[in-house]
């Protein structure tokens, strides 16, 4: 096996040596402890700086804890999960995959983001976590993906395309990549002076901005991102990957937009952005259902009530019970769990494998107890 990215991975000699042995038709007994080691469910992280980027946003740096110093690889665009209050939340990472020393993920104060301001307002240097990852598919497949990249971003939504741009100017990769970041207000820019300069720098690399509330010093582009505004800065999006990342009002918006200038929906890529801010708007949720009307869920001998239009993983949570769980957005699958009885709405977003229909399971963190229900965990 001579596939030369195989020497970036830790212990890259053994996991050759454990192939070989399958090949040749051996038992490698320490296969799954190579496996949890390039990638393990859960490890501890401690912040080793904090930069306030704006007034809203902090970037936190992770550096691994404990005797093990490398951080597991990962591809520009994944994302990881912190466990804090009792919770998880998915974090995009913003630092390049060419080094693993540390991981940098950048986070926006929200209104009403328990997690996201508990980060901003209460985690600080020297604080240990544990953090789980790096996992999620909104990455470049340069097979599939081409080499001609916009990426429309907004708020935070910045942190995976600042890694992508990272990774091409560490990594030398001849892709033109084109980010077109909307935010409310010229100071609400996050990492403008790099994204400046790695712009200035590059050729294949260009950025605007464009907002949506200008003061009367702005010169730029302003509104939101309509295929107008966006064709007029990149030029036809024809035959180029569009990848969108932001609040999930951006994603019906540009999907529509995209769309209705005729560019094909599968070169659109939508980063996995949390459970539905109202479920209740799908096609699919049944009508004449009250969304607000409490059942009863059951695991085992627990009991509770809770609103059919709360997340079960949230519900779940809330009385102390914790699945594993990562994107919070229906797509790993982590946070599957059984059901034995009652109805559930599996939301557009639940990614559910086939196996998964047949053998009664829902993504807990985007599944819906329509009447009394009883889960396995
Ligand atoms: S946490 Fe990923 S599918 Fe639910």
């Amino acid at each position: 096996m001579k596939n030369s990215l195989c020497t970036m991975v830790d212990h890259a000699d053994r996991i050759r040596a454990e192939i070989d042995e399958r090949a040749s038709g051996g038992a490698p007994r320490s296969f799954p402890r190579t496996v949890a080691a390039i990638n393990p469910d859960g490890f501890r992280v401690t912040v080793t700086d904090v930069v306030a980027e704006t007034a809203s946003a902090k970037t936190f740096r992770f550096e691994r804890a404990g005797q093990v110093r490398l951080l597991p690889p990962f591809l520009a665009g994944q994302y990881v999960s912190l466990h804090i209050g009792g919770t998880t939340r998915p974090f995009a990472i913003s630092s390049s995959p060419a080094q693993r020393a540390w991981y940098d993920i950048t986070v926006r104060r929200v209104p009403g983001g328990r997690i996201s301001n508990h980060l901003i307002d209460r985690v600080g240097a020297g604080d240990t976590l544990t953090m789980t990852g790096p996992s999620g598919t909104f990455h470049h497949n340069p097979l599939f993906h081409g080499s001609e990249v916009v990426f429309l971003a907004g708020g935070s939504g910045v942190a995976p395309a600042m890694s992508m741009l990272r990774e091409i100017v560490d990594q030398r990769i001849d892709r033109r990549f084109h980010l077109v970041y909307g935010c409310r207000s010229d100071s609400d820019v996050i990492f403008r002076e790099e994204l400046d300069e790695l712009a200035e720098r590059s050729p294949n690399i260009e950025v605007d901005y464009v907002i949506t509330d200008p003061g009367p010093d702005w010169r730029g582009p302003t509104g939101l991102l309509s295929a107008e505004v966006v064709e007029s800065l990149t030029g036809p999006l024809r035959g180029r990957m569009v990848y969108v990342c932001g609040p999930q009002a951006l994603y019906s918006y540009a999907l529509d937009q995209l769309t209705g200038a005729g560019h094909p929906r599968n070169r659109i890529r939508f980063e996995a952005n949390g459970a539905p801010a109202d479920v209740t708007a799908q096609s699919r949720w049944p009508a004449g259902v009250d969304p607000s009307g409490e059942v009863t869920v059951s695991v085992g001998a627990h009991e509770f009530r809770t609103p059919r239009n709360r997340p079960l993983l949230d519900a779940l949570e809330a009385e102390g019970i914790r699945p594993n769980a990562s994107c919070r957005s229906g797509e790993c699958g982590q946070c599957r769990i059984r059901v034995l009885g009652g109805e559930i709405y599996n939301a557009d977003e639940a990614r559910l494998r086939m196996s998964d229909e047949w053998f009664g399971y829902t993504h807990s963190c985007v599944g819906y107890p329509l009447t009394d229900t009883r889960l396995q965990l």
